[in-house]
């Protein structure tokens, strides 16, 4: 594929294994293309540093995987391995968790409250981009709304641009302004 990402949000749409999840860990490195490049402002992304990077275009994944701790930890974890300290309250607010959640054990959360400290373990680095592998999929239509709205907030506020995978076109509409559409590891029309 050859696609140019803009600043903005951009939402990606496909079936299950068009490579959608694939194409967000090409953007930060967690995996490398056998052939061709990727760049990051006309810099190819392997001449930067793989935890540079990925603080700068941070991914939420698809599957929650939150280190052992309690909750403020995952979120205070990023920015202090370069001598960051953050509060929680915020990014956790953001995200859609109240600061009660703070001391609670990441790992005995629900997934969908899993997803929101991934969220916020993510807007706590404050990147300029935001790679979102289906941030809502396992939450309510309430909790997913405010996700929305946060994530749309954020856009106005900080200029973080968003790539944000999606099975729902309606989403897609709701936060993107441009929709790629992908089938069999290329783009799709
Ligand atoms: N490292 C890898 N090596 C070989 N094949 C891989 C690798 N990673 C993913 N794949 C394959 O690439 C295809 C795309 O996977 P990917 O996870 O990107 O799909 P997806 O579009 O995110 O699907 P879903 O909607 O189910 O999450 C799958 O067939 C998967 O098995
Ligand atoms: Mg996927």
């Amino acid at each position: 594929m050859d696609l140019t990402l803009e600043p903005g949000a951009t939402a990606l749409l496909g079936p299950s294994g068009a490579g959608k999840s694939t194409l967000l860990r090409l953007l930060n490195r967690l995996a490398d293309p056998d052939s061709g490049a990727i760049s990051l402002h006309g810099e190819d992304v392997r001449s930067l540093d793989p935890r540079a990077l990925r603080r700068r275009a941070c991914l939420v994944p698809q599957l929650p995987s939150p280190l052992p701790g309690t909750v403020a930890y995952n979120v205070r974890f990023g920015p202090s391995l370069v001598g960051r300290s953050v509060d929680p309250t915020r990014p956790l607010e953001l995200a859609g968790l109240s600061s009660a959640y703070a001391e609670r054990e990441a790992s005995r959360l629900s997934v969908g409250e899993q997803q929101r400290v991934m969220l916020a373990r993510a807007l706590a680095l404050e990147p300029e981009v935001l790679l979102l592998d289906e941030p809502t999929s396992a939450l309510d239509e309430h909790t997913r709304a405010g996700v929305e709205a946060t994530l749309a907030e954020l856009a106005l506020r900080t200029g973080v641009s968003m790539v944000v995978v999606t099975h729902d076109r309606g989403q897609a509409n709701r936060l993107a302004t441009r929709t790629v559409n992908l089938r069999d590891g290329r783009i799709d029309g």
